[in-house]
């Protein structure tokens, strides 16, 4: 079993008869989805699930997990999801999918919200580490103009020369489940804007800013797959 697999299939435990369950996205989650798919065939278990992403609405479908939307549900007992950088005190960098917008609406929602990694994903800080940005598409430039006055280095997030409906992929820009771009930027002087949930605050009052991969006092349990099996952090 891979330490995404370990993580992935380890967090479903939390996961109970009846509960309102929020579905995150990428590969590490991905497991979590595959076991509570099992656990439905298995167990008669009966959960309503919101997912973060089109991607996981779709994966959750092939496996007859049960969907809701926020007309229905205005609290969620659990939400599970991945990241790509956790540090000490549960601070987490999301979005290398893109869904962090989505990601973060949900998690905000949650009574437990639980993070999945492997451990490649634990970091002691943000320093070097690319931030995802997402950004309204018109005057994406003007956006990333502000951005960049106090980022070391950013990239406007491009469409994988793979991915479906690419034509041209290196020039056209990815655009999230909500119609947005991704901005990837780098803060070499986090030690200067002070801490990550400050500099979430200053990227979220520029102008065309609409959310940021920094999530910050949300988690509250961790779990981290390691060649030995899986580790459990709880706040
Ligand atoms: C999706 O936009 C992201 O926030 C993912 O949750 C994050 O990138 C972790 O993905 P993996 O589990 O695939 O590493």
């Amino acid at each position: 079993m891979n330490k995404k697999q370990t993580a992935g299939q380890k967090a479903a435990e939390w996961i109970k008869d009846g509960m309102k369950v929020g579905l995150g996205t990428g590969s590490t989650v991905y497991y979590t989805i595959l076991e509570l798919g099992e656990r439905l065939k298995n167990e008669r278990l009966q959960i309503d699930a919101i997912p973060t992403s089109k991607e996981t609405e779709k994966l959750a479908q092939s496996l007859g997990i049960p969907l809701t939307t926020f007309a229905d549900v205005t609290r969620l007992d659990v939400v599970i999801d991945g990241a790509d950088a956790v540090t000490p005190t549960y601070d987490l960098i999301k979005g290398g999918g893109g869904a962090l917008l989505r990601e973060k609406l949900v998690a905000k929602s949650a009574d437990t919200f639980i993070v999945v990694v492997d451990d490649s994903k634990q970091v002691n800080d943000f320093k070097g580490l690319p931030i995802p940005i997402e950004i309204v598409p018109f005057a994406f430039q003007t956006t990333m103009q502000r951005i960049s006055t106090f980022s070391s280095e950013l990239a406007l997030r491009m469409k994988k020369p793979n991915a479906v409906g690419a034509v041209n992929a290196v020039n056209e820009p990815f655009v999230t489940d909500n119609g947005n771009y991704v901005v990837d930027a780098k803060f070499a002087h986090m030690d200067s804007i002070g801490s990550p949930a400050k500099l979430h605050e200053k990227l979220k009052s520029l102008t065309g800013v609409v959310e940021t991969g920094l999530f910050t006092g949300m988690a509250d349990i961790v779990v981290v797959g390691c060649d030995e099996g899986a580790k459990v952090f709880r706040k």
